[in-house]
């Protein structure tokens, strides 16, 4: 059985790590491409090496670029891909521009695709990544759902439930598999910091800090709580560009903050390990906080994964200064729920999705349909 395991972006590598072993255990060596959406160092390397992925076996080289531009590329690039290297199976991951790209590219190709962490909604079309899940979805042989409301949003969206499969979530594969080497770091060192004594922040989306409004109105409510707790700010490169303007770069300069560069899949799971709060709008960051029972703020109005919110650690703020101060009050004076871990977030979510891909009775058939004769990559 060929396989090719596509990635792109930051969110995408702790996926591709246990989908790499779990694949390799079953006797498949993976063709693993990587798009090249992200590729500095920080964004793109350093989880390869923290993670122990193997080099990918080819890298499209796209860039940074509009989304269409992004999109258009990887398919260019990848249908070239398929053809020099054709796969049974491609294997897509998340949201981002290079999921769907590759989705469709392979779809065009003959090529059938298995879509991890399927049925995400946030419900919220002007979220890029929205759009991205919908259609990867819709063009998906495979769709592997990570909480039980991924389930529910494909089969309202007349998904054919044969094709529906929940796996658990690979994200929390990687969290444990490296959560041991990630205390015994103890990171928080390096930058000075007393475990619970800090919070920690992450934001990139385009509707918080491409908006000067609502990254004022964020950097004002962090400002007010960097008196109580110093903040780490571990800086995106969308985001630096906007901090390097004026009105935001003047509040970050003038409050208790920690400025630093992208980190590494280690010691950012460090930092998440004793901060007393994470502050953020990622998604994978509401699922680790939830996994690892810290109590996480969402700087958003919704979420793609309420399950970190019914049963997790995870409250939605939005980006109101007030609203955020007065979240994060509540949790420093006692007032953090207890969450619980979502049910087969166990580490072994990789190991039931290449069960379900080797055990398919005949890779080349899709709902009886011959996909080999198809190729016109
Ligand atoms: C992308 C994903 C998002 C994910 C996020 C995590 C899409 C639609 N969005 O958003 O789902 O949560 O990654 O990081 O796919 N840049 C660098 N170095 C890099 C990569 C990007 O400097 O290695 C710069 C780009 O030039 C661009 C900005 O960062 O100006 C944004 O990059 P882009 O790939 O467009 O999207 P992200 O905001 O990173």
């Amino acid at each position: 059985m060929r396989i090719s395991l596509v990635a792109g972006a930051r969110p995408n590598f702790m996926k591709l790590a246990p989908l790499v072993f779990a694949l390799k255990k079953a006797g498949v060596g993976p063709r693993i491409v990587h798009t090249g959406q992200h590729y500095d160092e920080k964004m793109s390397d350093a989880f390869f090496d923290d993670l122990g992925i193997p080099t990918p076996d080819v890298n499209l080289g796209v860039g940074s670029g509009s989304h269409v531009f992004q999109i258009a590329e990887v398919m260019r690039q990848f249908e070239t891909e398929l053809a020099r290297n054709p796969a049974d199976i491609v294997v897509v991951m998340g949201d981002v521009n290079s999921t769907l790209a590759a989705a469709l590219a392979a779809q065009k190709c003959g090529t059938k695709v298995a879509h991890v962490e399927a049925g995400l909604r946030s419900f919220d079309r002007t979220m890029p990544e929205e759009i991205n899940r919908i259609l990867t979805d819709g063009l998906s042989d495979w769709l592997f759902v990570s909480e039980p409301s991924g389930e529910t949003n494909l089969r309202r969206e007349g998904i054919d439930p044969g094709r529906i499969h929940f796996v658990g979530n690979v994200m929390i594969d990687t969290l444990l598999t490296h959560s041991e080497r990630a205390r015994g770091l103890g990171y928080h060192r390096e930058l000075g910091l007393v475990p619970q004594k800090y919070q920690l922040v992450t934001l990139h989306r385009p509707s918080n800090v491409d908006s000067p409004e609502r990254l004022e109105s964020i950097l004002r409510g962090l400002k007010q709580l960097s008196e109580e707790l110093t903040t780490v700010f571990v800086v995106h490169p969308r985001t630096r560009t906007r901090l390097e303007q004026e009105g935001p770069g003047r509040l970050v300069a003038d409050g208790n903050f920690v400025m630093i560069e992208p980190l590494g899949y280690l010691a950012m799971l460090s930092l998440m390990q004793t901060a007393r709060i994470v502050l953020t709008d990622s998604g994978g960051m509401q699922e680790e906080t939830t996994a690892l029972g810290i109590p996480c703020l969402t700087l958003r109005e919704n979420t793609e994964r309420p399950v970190t919110v019914e049963i997790g650690t995870n409250a939605l703020v939005g980006w109101k200064s007030d609203e955020i101060v007065s979240a994060a009050q509540r949790i420093l004076s006692g007032g953090a729920r207890r969450g619980r871990v979502p049910e087969k977030w166990d580490g072994r979510a990789s190991e039931r999705i290449v069960d379900v891909l080797i055990g398919s009775a005949d890779a080349h058939s899709t709902n009886g349909r011959d996909t080999r004769n198809l190729a016109t990559c």
